[in-house]
């Protein structure tokens, strides 16, 4: 099958040939004796200039052709007169496939993204969330690729699990649904709360399964969707998301951050290469900086500071936040955000947080009061990685199981990661739509998910 991104990219190939297409009407317009026709076929962010004249027997039809009708069209590609593109297509025929109904949502007028978010199902064929989702499939293959050249194993962690990966509860319990033993009164099911009579969940994060394969391959990732069951109505949350976790064994902390650095530069350089109208569109009409902070990201160093400097600065600024801040607190978004934005003015690490803060596997610092994490705040978005060097040593990650009220017989094969070779690991999450927020320049989750599912939604 011929595609519009074939006849653009070849565009001498094709000069003065005849060819076929098919594809649907992005925008029209016509005149007395001739028309346009902008026709995508997905392929291309950009559609394919058609231009046809009262020669056809059907021209007066085709003017009334609603947008996204589909259609099947003959004729020869020509220079174009026009400044926007060096070729169009000078129909021969066209021919209907399927004329949209009179109420086909998306008409020319700009949309809000609030609306969009209800017609989910058809927001991909507008313009910016064409781009976004062509950018969200460019970033997941950019960051295979940056692990894949780099030597890492793929590892699919499961996705129903026993295990607590975050030991935050923050967990959706799988039941079934037994619908065959029992006789329902009207409107009541049966659910059992368990997977072949065991409790278990959705996962929080592949990490801990991650572990175990980086004890037995030293470079590993995962890529997948993770589930939290919190309850945060935020432009930056949602209950189904996708992340990346590699995890490295003989790797410390430092190392652990020069790999998130480095491969956040390259994605962020891969995309601007691979996505170039894409990127030019978000510049223009979502985010006019969006550029110029992106090339500022691939050449700065990032900032790295440690909790305890992030809370002096936080005192120091006088600046007046919703949640005061004092050593101990965890940070906020407003903190974050005012970390990276008005402080430092580009990405920057902060390491070393308050353990009661940390989930329970993160190495215990000599301090006796802080551990080896560090998390990734970024402007625009705020924490956009979290990591850690994890705990290496058996009887103090033990320690750190029972002081946080968890039960070690169900860490029992995390513990025998200590027992048989234990050596210093460390690995960290990238949140997938948190990345494509930041490359995209879009200020909300529902909106760089296909079909988001957020606190309270779930309609598709
Ligand atoms: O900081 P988190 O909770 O860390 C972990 O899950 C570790 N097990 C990762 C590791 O060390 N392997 O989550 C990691 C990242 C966050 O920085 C954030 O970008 C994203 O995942 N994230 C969310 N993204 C969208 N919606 C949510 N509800 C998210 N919760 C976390
Ligand atoms: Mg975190």
């Amino acid at each position: 099958r011929l595609t519009v991104k074939e006849i653009l990219e070849n565009n001498e190939k094709y000069l003065n040939k005849v060819i076929e297409i098919e594809g649907w009407i992005k925008n029209s317009r016509a005149s007395k004796n001739y028309g346009f026709i902008e026709l995508t076929d997905g392929s291309s962010f950009e559609s394919l200039q058609v231009v046809y004249d009262d020669k056809l027997p059907n021209f007066s039809e085709i003017e009334k052709y609603t947008l996204s009708s589909s259609l099947k069209i003959e004729g020869e590609i020509v220079e174009s007169p026009g400044a926007k593109q060096p070729i169009e297509l000078q129909a021969q025929s066209i021919e209907a496939i399927c004329i949209s109904d009179k109420d086909y949502p998306l008409q020319k007028k700009r949309h809000t993204m609030e609306y969009l978010r209800t017609i989910a199902h058809l927001r991909g064929r507008t313009n910016t969330f064409n781009a976004v989702f062509r950018v969200r499939s460019l970033i997941a293959f950019a960051i295979h690729k940056y692990f894949q050249d780099r030597g890492f194993v793929y590892v699919h962690t499961p996705i129903i699990t026993a295990s607590d990966a975050e030991g935050a509860g923050e967990m959706f319990n799988v039941t079934t649904l037994d619908l065959k033993n029992v006789p329902l009164e009207d409107g009541e099911v049966d659910y059992k709360k368990d997977f072949f009579g065991k409790e278990t969940n959705l996962t929080v994060s592949g990490q801990l399964e991650a572990e175990a394969f980086a004890l037995a391959f030293g470079d590993v990732y995962t890529f997948g969707p993770t589930f939290r069951a919190e309850n945060s109505n935020t432009p930056r949350h949602a209950a189904e998301f996708w992340m990346i976790e590699p995890e490295m064994a003989f790797v410390d902390l430092e190392e652990n951050m020069d790999v998130a650095e480095e491969m956040l530069k390259y994605i962020i350089e891969y995309v601007l290469e691979n996505a170039k109208y894409e990127m030019e569109f978000f510049n223009k009409f979502i985010d006019k900086e969006l550029l110029s902070r992106l090339d500022n990201v691939v050449n700065s160093e990032f900032a790295r500071i440690t909790y305890t400097e992030a809370i002096k600065l936080l005192e120091d600024s006088k600046h007046d936040f919703k949640y005061p801040v004092h050593w101990g607190v965890d940070l906020q978004t407003e903190h974050e955000r005012y970390i990276t934005e008005q402080i430092f003015k580009k990405p920057v690490f902060v390491t070393d947080y308050p353990k009661d803060i940390k989930a329970f596997y993160m190495t215990e610092n000599e301090d006796g009061k802080t551990v080896a994490a560090m998390d990734l705040l970024v402007p625009g978005v705020g924490e956009i990685i979290g990591g850690s060097q994890r705990e290496h040593r058996l009887e103090v990650l033990k320690d750190r199981i029972l002081a946080n009220g968890m039960e070690p017989e169900s860490y029992d094969w995390y513990l025998d990661l200590r027992k048989y070779g234990s050596v210093v690991h460390s690995g960290f999450g990238l949140g997938f739509e948190r990345a494509v927020m930041y490359i995209t320049g879009m200020s909300n989750i529902r909106d760089v998910i296909p079909f988001p599912r957020t606190v309270g939604s779930a309609e598709f």
